[in-house]
């Protein structure tokens, strides 16, 4: 290596299982390794981000079935979905691995021959029970159910019996190995509760593990042995490998590998911090720097998963607010290592009091007072004072501070510590109260100083913000007149002074808009004259005069576009008889804005408007809405006279 090469930094997600669309929970690690990239590289670091996809198994297998579909059809559809949400939620992924590609499956083909040649693969037979949904031999100390069944003790699923011919693993050999590997790198597994629990489960000893299947067909071809497929984990882990280069881009693997974090759930930590470096160990690899197991969002007091049916479509909020105030809300809510709760309450909270009024209502007001005083440039700008002076030592500490906390994956106290800092400029303004300045007469060099040192500080709140808030970040600095992004900038070196005197302000657009619960909550649980709550899609009745109370009419649609920036949302125009309006719909999943003109459909029309993403919607259409949230809408195939009542 040159002596100017740059530390690098390599960070993988989990690779998410392609049985189904993804929710909140993987959204919730991927956000984290995107804003940890974006950090890093603002720390001067050459940084790989790879994330991807875990195709093969049996999991998949039967997930395919119940569709009537082959398994790498699934796979494809569901990589699309995948790669949709990673982009609605701006992630910036260096590398995105799929285990069906050829140069992954030949490097566990190689890796397990190489095992196999060194004598740490051996044929035997498993007897014992198995869980599906985590794709997970259960230990033998799970009690027997009355139906001769197990019960997961991770997921709570059946686990079924199995009885096949293997080949296994000898992990049992490494158990001193690997408790030698721990003690000398304690933070290897991260938080430390976490490398304790790893510990004293190695301790109590390890049994070889099964790393074939023979009663499964949708696997990686075993070399020299086609009664048997690799066991998806032993296939999957290698995905770390694989899709850093190891057999096809060896200059790439050798420069990032090994890797520093391996972001993971809880869930999958003795895979990841067990079983993984045993298998690096075995053929001679050297290990990551650290495996980070955080914590879980539940809904109603349960972790949200796909097999539980109580996750939340990350689109639903994507659609209302935009990427970021999710991006923040994940990241702020709880510390990366423990559990939270994810209530539309507290996301509305935190939206309107953290984003629109300490965040948001900060740049509206410096940058529109910057606006009518000087009309976007500040052209005096008087001596520091002491305490301009002391706000830019405050910058400096919280600066310091807030880079720990993000090296130290803190992400929700490097936020807290960013918002004591917006806190401190708030407070400067109402201290000094430019406004008041504005008004006296000599007093504008010393107004030019106040409204200079605010956009200093809004200016270096962006750079520090822009790991979790990218896009944000960038407007922010757009307003302030800069050409780049807060991104390309060096955290540690980053200074109040960096902002030129002389450049135009823009005005600036509402950052957060505020959002009011009631208009947010579609389904809110409607209450019974006796307050009882009702069951989840049970509606009351209602009078046929309250059903006549909407204007319900056949509308033709006039044009139609995607609106920017969101996943679902098609903006169209209507004619509904006597007039023409503007209609937003989430119906982008099912149809593309070219095969919407001229189409008609039901309406209808004196409903509220509603402001989605900053458009006003003056009408809405039915449809019905499937359970992946996608709408199909009841289009006329009749001749009917636009305008026309449906009642
Ligand atoms: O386990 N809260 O894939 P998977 C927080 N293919 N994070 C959550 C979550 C929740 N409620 N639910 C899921 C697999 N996650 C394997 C991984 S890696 C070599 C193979 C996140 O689709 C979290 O990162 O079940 C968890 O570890 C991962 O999704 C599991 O995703
Ligand atoms: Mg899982």
């Amino acid at each position: 290596m040159g002596e100017n090469a740059k530390k690098t930094f390599y960070i993988t997600t989990p690779i998410y299982y392609v049985n189904d669309v993804p929710h909140i929970g993987h959204a919730y690690t991927t956000i984290i390794a995107d804003t940890a990239a974006r950090f890093k590289k603002m720390m001067g670091y050459d940084v790989f981000f790879l994330t991807g996809t875990d195709e093969h198994g049996q999991k998949i297998e039967k997930a395919a079935a119940a569709r009537g579909i082959q398994p790498l059809e699934l796979a494809d559809r569901m990589v699309i979905r995948f790669k949709d949400l990673w982009k609605a939620l701006n992630i910036d992924y260096d590398g995105f691995i799929r285990t069906t590609q050829p140069h992954h499956e030949q490097v566990v083909q190689a890796l397990f021959r190489k095992l196999k040649d060194r004598g740490d693969i051996y044929r035997g037979s498993y007897e014992g029970y198995y869980c599906v949904s985590d794709e997970n031999f259960l230990s033998a100390d799970v009690p027997l159910e009355d139906g001769g069944f197990k019960i997961c003790p991770d997921c709570g699923k059946q686990a079924g019996q199995v009885s096949e011919e293997c080949y296994f693993f000898r992990l049992s050999a490494y158990q001193q190995r690997l408790l030698d590997f721990y003690a000398e790198n304690p933070t290897f597994v991260r938080p430390q509760s976490r490398m304790n629990e790893i510990t004293s489960f190695v301790r109590q000893g390890l049994r070889d593990l099964s790393i074939t299947r023979s009663t499964v067909r949708w696997g990686v071809a075993i070399p020299d042995d086609p009664d048997h497929t690799v066991y998806v984990w032993f296939d999957a882990l290698h995905n770390y490998l694989s899709g850093i280069g190891f057999g096809s881009n060896d200059a790439l693997y050798r420069k990032f590998w090994p890797a520093n974090v391996h972001l993971i759930g809880k869930d999958i930590l003795r895979f990841h911090a067990v079983y993984w470096p045993a298998f690096l160990m075995a053929s001679g690899f050297s290990l990551p720097e650290c495996v980070f197991g955080h914590g879980w969002w539940l809904k109603d007091k349960s972790k949200m998963s796909k097999s539980k049916g109580n996750v939340l479509d990350p689109h639903l909020i994507l659609d209302t607010f935009g990427t970021d105030p999710l991006r923040y809300f994940l990241l702020r809510e709880i510390p990366v290592g423990l559990d939270g709760n994810f209530s539309h309450e507290g996301f509305i909270h935190r939206v309107n009091s953290d984003l629109a009024n300490d965040l948001g209502n900060l740049v509206q007001r410096v940058l529109t007072m910057i606006r009518s005083y000087f009309s976007g440039r500040i052209s005096e700008i008087g001596e520091a004072t002491g305490e301009d002076q002391e706000l830019n030592t405050k910058f400096l500490e919280h600066r310091d501070r807030i880079i720990e906390h993000y090296d130290d994956l803190a992400i929700n106290r490097a936020l807290e510590d960013l918002w004591g800092y917006i806190n401190t400029v708030n407070r400067y303004l109402a201290d000094n109260e430019p406004w008041k300045k504005a008004k006296q007469a000599g007093a504008r060099a010393r107004l030019g100083r106040i409204l200079y040192q605010a956009a200093a500080a809004i200016r270096t709140i962006a750079c520090l913000v822009y790991p979790v808030m990218p896009e944000s970040a960038d407007k922010i600095w757009h307003f302030l007149g800069e050409g780049t992004s807060p991104g390309e900038t060096v955290l540690a070196h980053l200074a109040f002074d960096d902002l030129e005197t002389g450049v135009e302000f823009l005005k600036p657009d509402q950052l957060f808009p505020r959002v009011d619960l009631k208009d947010f909550l579609k389904e809110k649980p409607v209450e019974t004259p006796a307050g009882k709550q009702k069951k989840e899609g049970e509606m009351e009745q209602i009078t046929f005069d309250e059903f006549k109370r909407m204007d319900l009419r056949v509308a033709e649609i006039l044009q139609a576009e995607r609106v920017e920036g969101t996943n679902k949302l098609i903006k169209m125009k209507i004619d509904i008889g006597d007039e023409t309006r503007q209609m937003i719909a989430g119906i982008a999943d099912t149809y593309a804005p070219e095969d919407l003109t001229g189409k008609k459909l039901i309406v209808i029309v004196n409903l509220k408007p509603a402001v989605i993403r900053g458009i006003e919607s003056q009408a809405m259409l039915l449809a019905a809405v499937k359970p992946d949230d996608s709408a199909i809408v009841p289009f006329f195939s009749e001749d009917v006279p636009t305008g026309a009542p449906v009642k």
